[in-house]
């Protein structure tokens, strides 16, 4: 395991598993009504981090990415987990089907894959969360968190505490 941290709120995954195990670390921080929008790009490891969230929410399902059917609830877990993964939709006002404005802010934590598209239509206070693949090794992603909005400040000082206590 070789999660590192890089300085506040900034994170090195060696690994799938690396990622995975952050998103565990960071999911004793979530609470109701808190939204994390993932960002980086096809493959960069967003189901991944999505996945060890659940898992360290305490949910033991397998967590796969809702690219079809836009939106997965994992609710076996302290809170619910409502993963939604935004690639296919064209349109905003495609959104109101997804049911993501009956949760979004409220009810337990919400992921956003390819959320970005649609951040006038959705919410202006979240975490941001920049997944970047690393130059010259394949297997490596930096993890950068930047938040918007006084609880995701909150949110990603509780992570970024996680993070450098578990190092
Ligand atoms: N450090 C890493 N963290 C996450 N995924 C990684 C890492 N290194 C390699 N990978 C690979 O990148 C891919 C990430 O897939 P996935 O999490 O589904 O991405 P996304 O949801 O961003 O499209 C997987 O094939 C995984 O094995
Ligand atoms: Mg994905």
């Amino acid at each position: 395991m070789t999660l590192e941290r890089k300085g506040a709120g900034k994170f090195r995954t060696a690994s799938p598993s690396d990622t995975e195990r952050l998103g565990e670390l960071a999911a004793p921080a979530l609470a109701d009504g808190d939204v994390l929008v993932l960002t980086g790009g096809l493959g960069v490891g967003k189901t991944h981090l999505t996945k060890g969230l659940a898992r360290g929410l305490g949910d033991a399902h397998p967590v796969t990415s809702p690219t079809f059917s836009l939106m997965a609830v994992h609710d076996g877990g302290r809170i619910p987990l409502f993963h939604f993964d935004l690639y296919r939709l064209e349109h905003a006002y495609e959104l109101e089907d997804t049911g993501i404005y009956d949760v979004l802010g409220y009810e337990g934590a919400c992921v956003l894959e390819w959320g970005e598209q649609f951040q006038d239509e959705l919410t202006d206070e979240y975490l941001g969360v920049l997944i970047a693949r690393v130059e010259d090794d394949p297997d490596a992603r930096t993890v950068t968190l930047e938040p918007h909005g006084e609880r995701a400040e909150e949110l990603a000082a509780a992570v970024d505490a996680a993070v450098r206590g578990s190092c």
